[in-house]
Parts: structure tokens; sequence; C-alpha cells
């Protein structure tokens, strides 16, 4: 049997970019929202500042959200590459659901207040946590058999999704994670040496 370890190594492993997907999950709504709420409330955060803020997007909200990011892409995409970026965001479309990330600035602003040594890396730091947040959600998802892939379309999108969803003023958005079964696997990947990128002193 796997150690516990193992099995957290080989899940993080297991995560990866995944666009085939289609609407369907093997998991009910309650437990993806019960796994993302999970997720969301032990990621980390400098100063236990809890900064990260999730929208989960399902069924008629997601594909609406994903039509309000064809229609902001119309707008700036040349004509004879749009229907390539069509067919991308049908793609996306055609998952089960989208969590949206974002960071409550008015936190990371709170923070840089009662931390003015800090006042610059405030912001990074709400980066690094939502990372942190779009990492276990990712791998969890993955773990559940619904594959993710990481989009950004903010902060094209920004001003459309605060309407859409009524998302405070102050939310902002970070990243974008279509959802759905995988109907194919994921593409192949390729490794540096890892002693390139890990070294050890002793
Ligand atoms: C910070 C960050 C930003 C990324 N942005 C995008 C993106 O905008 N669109 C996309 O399709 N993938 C995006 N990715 C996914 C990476 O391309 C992908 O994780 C990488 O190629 C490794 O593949 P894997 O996810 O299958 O392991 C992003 C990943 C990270 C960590």
């Amino acid at each position: 049997m796997k150690s516990k370890i193992d099995c957290f190594l080989t899940a993080v492993q297991n995560r990866r970019s995944r666009y085939a997907l289609e609407g369907k999950s093997p998991i009910s709504d309650t437990e993806i929202v019960r796994m993302v709420e999970k997720a969301v409330r032990h990621a980390p955060s400098a100063f236990n500042s809890q900064s990260t803020r999730v929208l989960i997007l399902l069924r008629n909200r997601h594909t609406e959200f994903w039509n309000l990011v064809l229609a902001a892409l119309r707008q700036c995409v040349p004509a004879q590459q749009f229907q390539q970026t069509q067919d991308k965001i049908a793609s996306f479309a055609a998952a089960y659901g989208t969590i949206l990330f974002f960071e409550e600035w008015e936190r990371v602003a709170a923070l840089q207040q009662q931390f003015p040594t800090y006042q610059e890396n405030c912001p990074l730091w709400a980066y690094q946590a939502n990372a942190m947040a779009e990492l276990v959600v990712w791998t969890v998802l993955e773990q559940a058999g619904l594959g993710a892939s990481l989009q950004h379309y903010n902060p094209l999108i920004d001003e459309s999704v605060k309407k859409a969803f009524s998302v405070p003023a102050s939310w902002k958005l970070i990243a974008q994670m279509p959802f759905g079964t995988p109907t194919a696997p994921a593409a192949d990947k390729t490794f540096i040496p890892i002693s390139e990128r890990v070294k050890v002193l002793a």
C-alpha cells in the first residue's frame, strides 16, 4: 500500500492541464463545492490574511461566463484569427463548470497599511496565495475525476465579470479554471533535469 506521502505526491504529479473536457461530472455539485471550500479554507496566505475569493460557476452561469469572454475577445482579436479563438472558447464552454479566482484587494491594502515595511510585497504575496489555492483546487479536482486548466482572460474581462456576477468592486480577478470530465489524456510533458532546479547543500 502507498504511504500517505506517496499518495500526496502522486496526486501532485497527476494534476495536469486538461483541455478536452465535457460537461459531465462524476461527483455531485455539493461535493465539488465541499472540496473547493476546504481547499480555499486551508490554503495558506500571508499573515493569514485569507484574501482569496472564489466564484464557482455552474450550468447557465458557466455558459454565460464563456459567452462574456468571447464577446470581449471579439473586440480585440483580428477577424482572420477569430475562428480559432471561438473554437478555443467553445472548448472551455463545453466543460462542466468554471471556477473564478479573485483576491480581495481591500485585504491587501489593509495589510500594506498594517505592515508598511512589506508594502511592496503584499500584492505579490496575494498572487502567491491565490496560486496556492488554485493548485490545491486543481489537484483535488483531478483526484475526483475532473480535469481542469488554468486560463487568464483578465484584465480584459474584469468589468464585465463584475457586472454579470455581482462581484464586489474590491475583488481582483486573478485566474479562471474551466473543469469537466476529461475526454482525452493530457498532452505529453517534458522535464528539464531536476538537478538543474533543486540543489542540496549539506
Ligand atoms: C502561473 C501559471 C499561468 C498559466 N497560465 C495559463 C494560461 O493562461 N492558459 C493555459 O492554457 N495554461 C496556463 N497555464 C498552464 C501551464 O501552461 C501548464 O501548467 C504547464 O504547461 C505544465 O503543464 P501541466 O499543467 O499539464 O502540468 C498556467 C500555469 C501557471 C502555473
